[in-house]
């Protein structure tokens, strides 16, 4: 008997009880995106592997320990893309986006991207993300707020939620970060022989990431390292008070988290994730951040960006079977057909049928030929069509409201005024 092939690990089928789901989110986000004069982008799904070293960072686990790197003919290094700001911020540099004098640039996408992960609850090798990068000669204040509430307000609307907080932490600037540094090595030394080797190496590397982690132990460890705050400069501190109050009286509910740094290296200034308030997941529903450095880093233009992006896998398992149910309801047929004259006469007329439907934007499914109308009314009914259309021997058309079970007949000819009425 042959082996049956399963998907990888870490990746998810949607399947058509979840397929719609996703896509309708992807579909509100889009929306959602040109409510907000964002424009909507794609890259590539892979890039050079340069390019995430350069942005994300070789400290990262994200780069050291996750990387899908493609195995090619060896002309270059490429790797499937392990999230979207290092492709956006490439993209902006190679096609000269800058050139335009309409800032700022607000750019948002959706697509897979690949970690190699160990795949747990809420944790995937291959995940769905939606985000937003902005970019500007200088970020002001109202950008820098509006990027924040918009991450909170998608979610809050299609979660239906109050329920929600941001998570928020200034990290400032490069010199801010090394003062930190120094001080959380003097702590972390000390502790060093009981952590794990994943954090000696960070240690060695940059010990920021150690914050980062996972394990139990370090994490007990790392409660009592040295906060970012006391390194803060007085105008990175005013700008932190300002964000946070204007957030606050703009009704987001904020947690302030002194040692929140976020697991890539581009991250200067503000950081932030979303989270809900008790719920069952305990993990980041979506995460971002100020980056000053990495479009000229990248070789472009001296421009300041900040962003977000979410798992859409996480707000999916957080949505409520109410909503769900809502995005499932909008991808039922309104009508289902049925024939009961098979002749070819017969098929070309409920082929004509099926040509009328489609070309009045109204949309159809059908069960095959061989089943009788009985079983055809019940696969109508589970699949929650409105109207059962049936072409009858002598090929006029009856039309049964399945909500009601009332039936009118009318001809061919009367169908597409007969369902404009119903609209
Ligand atoms: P990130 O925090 O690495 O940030 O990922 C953003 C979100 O993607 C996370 O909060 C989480 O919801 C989801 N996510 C990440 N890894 C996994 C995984 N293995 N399984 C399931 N969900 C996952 C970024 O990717 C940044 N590029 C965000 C950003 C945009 N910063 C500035 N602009």
């Amino acid at each position: 008997m042959s082996e049956n092939i399963t998907k990888p690990r870490g990746t998810q089928d949607f399947c058509p009880d979840k397929g719609p789901i996703y896509r309708e989110i992807t579909r509100e986000l889009d929306r959602y995106f040109t409510l907000h004069g964002i424009k909507l982008v794609d890259i590539p799904m892979f890039e050079q592997t340069k390019l995430f070293i350069r942005t994300v960072g070789d400290s990262t686990d994200v780069v050291n320990k996750e990387l899908f790197d493609l195995v090619n003919k060896g002309e270059s290094q490429y790797s499937l893309r392990p999230e979207f700001t290092a492709g956006i911020v490439r993209m902006f540099i190679e096609n000269k986006l800058y050139a335009s004098p309409d800032l700022p640039y607000k750019f948002g996408y959706h697509g897979s991207m690949f970690r190699y992960e160990r795949p747990q609850k809420g944790r995937y090798r291959e995940v769905h993300q939606g985000g937003v990068e902005i970019l500007d000669k200088k970020l002001d204040i109202f950008t820098t707020v509006d990027c924040i509430c918009l991450f909170h307000n998608f979610a809050k609307k299609l979660l239906n939620t109050d329920n929600l907080y941001v998570s928020i932490n200034h990290i400032g600037c490069d010199e801010t970060r090394e003062k930190w540094k120094q001080d959380l090595r003097k702590y972390f030394k000390k502790h060093l022989k009981n952590m794990c080797p994943d954090c000696q190496r960070r240690f060695e590397q940059n010990p920021l990431r150690i914050l980062d982690c996972k394990v139990e132990d370090d994490i007990k460890i790392a409660s009592n390292a040295p906060t970012v705050d006391q390194y803060l400069l007085k105008e990175e501190k005013n700008e932190f008070e300002l964000i946070c109050s204007l957030l606050t009286k703009n009704n987001i509910k904020i947690k302030k988290d002194p040692h929140l740094v976020r697991g890539l290296d581009y991250y200067t200034g503000v950081v932030f994730e979303l989270y809900q308030d008790n719920g069952d997941l305990q993990l980041a529903l979506g995460g971002g951040g100020k980056y000053q450095n990495l479009v000229k880093n990248l070789g472009g233009p001296d421009m300041e960006g900040i962003g977000f992006s979410y798992g859409l896998d996480r707000l999916m398992m957080v949505l409520s079977q109410e909503r769900k149910d809502d995005f499932l309801d909008k991808f039922t047929p309104e009508v289902f057909l049925f024939t009961f004259n098979k002749t070819e006469k017969g098929l070309t007329e409920y082929i004509k049928i099926s040509n009328i439907l489609e070309q009045n934007n109204i949309s159809f499914t059908y069960a095959n030929l061989d089943k009788n109308l009985s079983s055809t009314i019940k696969q109508a009914d589970r699949e929650k069509a409105k109207y059962l259309l049936i072409l009858n021997e002598d090929l006029t058309v009856t039309v049964k409201n399945l909500l009601e079970r009332t039936q009118v007949d009318i001809k061919v000819s009367e169908i597409a005024k007969y369902f404009e009425r119903t609209k």
